[in-house]
């Protein structure tokens, strides 16, 4: 059943629900929360001057008044003036993962004003249905249920202090990117038995007849047909039909914005095999492709004025007697050749062909997405993306979008120093230039295939899945790309480089945050 939020016009008092969360700042009890603490008969005031509850971030209560809301839960965020738009995110999340983990079929969230700082009505709106979302995502489908089967929440709704229109619109935007990101995180989850290439072209497909997208999937007689002589390459090795798929939005007349998104479905390396040493999650080697359809449903629900282009290449990459082997040759899209170095630099092998494709819609920008490389968790860890591209305008545009998303990304310098990494003695380039600069020199290597367009680049290798648990966090893929995407295409929709001035529903997407 699918999860859903919504804004309510109704006060927390003498709101019937089974669970009422509430996000709190540092300090006593809300004084707005007066009404609704007289009708718990003081059990929120007493469990403040206890100290058992502070308001600290992060913090949790449950306490049970036995007034019409049968269980209220108190959550944390530190200081007031503090408050930012991504601690209400914060929040919110652990507000639904709490909820989720008692077992409620439904619950409702109450920010306070007090508990706002200088967060406009629009944006707290937008992050509590991020949050809540984030937070109750799981995956249960795969196991046999549980004898005493739980009640799954399915729906948590919104009461705001203010139930201005501004708040109806920020939700509209929340649950939309929510709702992205849960697309996102339901697709990367599956195993590579399942989610197979023609299983991601058939999740585009359902994305498209639901919203109304042009789409095309090309299968392995087109693509050998089209020349893609990398993705070719990569997918020879496999009994598996490799997918091109091209999704198209058309919100708008003008340049679009390209997506593209690696669609691995499984790396096992190839011949160039890896250790067995948890291998099993690079079945989240398609987390690219997963944010680009992720992206592509808050299109869908949001239908914001932008035209917008999604690619995904996608294959396994498997070694077999049919496989590429190191020391081959091939031909890319574009007419480059490419000496295969190391078959487990496959990524770029698909991405180089959609780059060069990409020209054909005589982009605005294309921004690529994928689990590129090992290097990149060296360099910046599970926090940041690394981006890397031709223009430091798009370069700064994406990382402010990624600010506002909580989707952080970092720079890393393609300067001209680090393409000699990539000379090959015998074809126009090789595909991996060993182990410095390894996040670097994979940028480069794409660059090769950058014609005619601004650029930039994002690894999410180190962002794309967890297997850390924390207040916020569920163990499994995240769903990165998918708000940081929407964020630049609604900011481009609301400052009419796209042709579209009017912003989504009136509420202006560069506004306060
Ligand atoms: N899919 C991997 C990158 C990766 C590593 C994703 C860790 C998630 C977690 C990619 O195809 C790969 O194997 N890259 C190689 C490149 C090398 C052979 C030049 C790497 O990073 O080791
Ligand atoms: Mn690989
Ligand atoms: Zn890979």
């Amino acid at each position: 059943m699918p999860f859903e939020t919504a804004v309510v016009r109704a006060a927390p008092a003498g709101y019937a629900t089974p669970l009422l969360a509430i996000a709190v700042a540092r300090g006593g009890a809300p004084p707005s929360l007066g009404e609704l603490d007289t009708g718990t008969g003081g059990a929120l005031a007493r469990l403040f001057e206890a100290g058992d509850f502070s308001g600290k971030r992060d913090e949790t209560a449950v306490i049970y008044p036995g007034g019409p809301a049968a269980r209220v839960l108190l959550v944390g965020m530190g200081k007031a003036e503090e408050v930012t738009p991504a601690g209400l995110r914060r929040a919110a999340a652990l507000a639904g993962k709490r909820a989720r983990s008692l077992g409620v079929p439904n619950a409702a969230f109450h920010l306070p004003a007090e508990a706002r700082g200088g967060v406009s009505v629009a944006t707290a709106a937008q992050m509590i249905a991020e949050g809540l979302a984030q937070g109750v995502w799981q995956y249960t489908e795969m196991k046999r249920p549980p004898e005493e089967r739980r009640p799954v929440l399915e729906r948590v709704e919104l009461l705001l202090a203010d139930q201005s229109e501004a708040a109806v619109a920020g939700h509209r935007i929340g649950a939309a990117l929510g709702a992205g990101q849960t697309l996102a995180r339901s697709i990367q989850v599956l195993p590579g038995n399942v989610c197979t290439p023609s299983y991601v072209a058939g999740a585009a497909q359902e994305l498209a007849t639901r919203h109304g997208f042009e789409i095309t999937g090309r299968d392995r007689a087109e693509i050998a047909r089209e020349k893609l002589g990398g993705l070719l390459a990569v997918a020879q090795g496999s009994a598996e039909e490799p997918r091109f798929i091209a999704l198209e939005y058309h919100g708008a007349d003008g340049a679009p914005v390209v997506l593209v998104g690696k669609g691995v479905t499984f790396d096992t390396g190839g011949i160039s095999i890896k250790p067995a040493q948890n291998m099993e999650d690079m079945k989240y080697d398609m987390s690219g492709a997963a944010a680009v359809l992720g992206t592509f449903e808050v299109l869908g629900r949001l239908k914001p004025p932008v035209h917008v282009v999604g690619l995904i290449p996608s294959t396994e990459n498997m070694p077999s007697g049919t496989a590429i082997k190191p020391g081959d040759v091939i031909t890319s899209h574009l007419g480059k050749t490419i000496e295969v170095i190391n078959t487990d630099a496959e990524g770029r092998l698909i991405l180089c062909d959609a780059l060069s494709w990409a020209r054909r819609y005589h982009p605005a920008c294309v921004l690529d997405i994928a689990t590129l490389t090992g290097a990149i968790v060296v360099a910046l860890g599970h926090t940041a993306a690394g981006i890397m591209g031709t223009d430091d305008a798009l370069i700064e545009e994406v990382r402010a979008a990624g600010e506002r998303s909580g989707e952080r990304v970092w720079p890393l310098p393609l300067w001209d120093e680090y393409r000699d990494l990539m000379k090959s003695e015998i074809a126009d380039v090789k595909n991996s230039g060993g182990r410095p600069a390894g996040s670097i020199s994979a940028g480069w290597f794409l660059r090769e295939f950058v014609e005619g367009y601004p650029w930039a680049h994002l690894d999410i290798a180190g962002t794309a899945y967890t297997d850390r648990e924390d207040p916020t966090r569920v163990k499994g893929p995240t769903g990165m790309g998918v708000r940081l995407f929407s964020e630049f295409v609604l900011a481009r929709a609301g400052n009419g480089k796209q042709g579209g001035a009017k912003g989504v529903d009136g509420k202006s997407v560069k506004g306060e945050r």
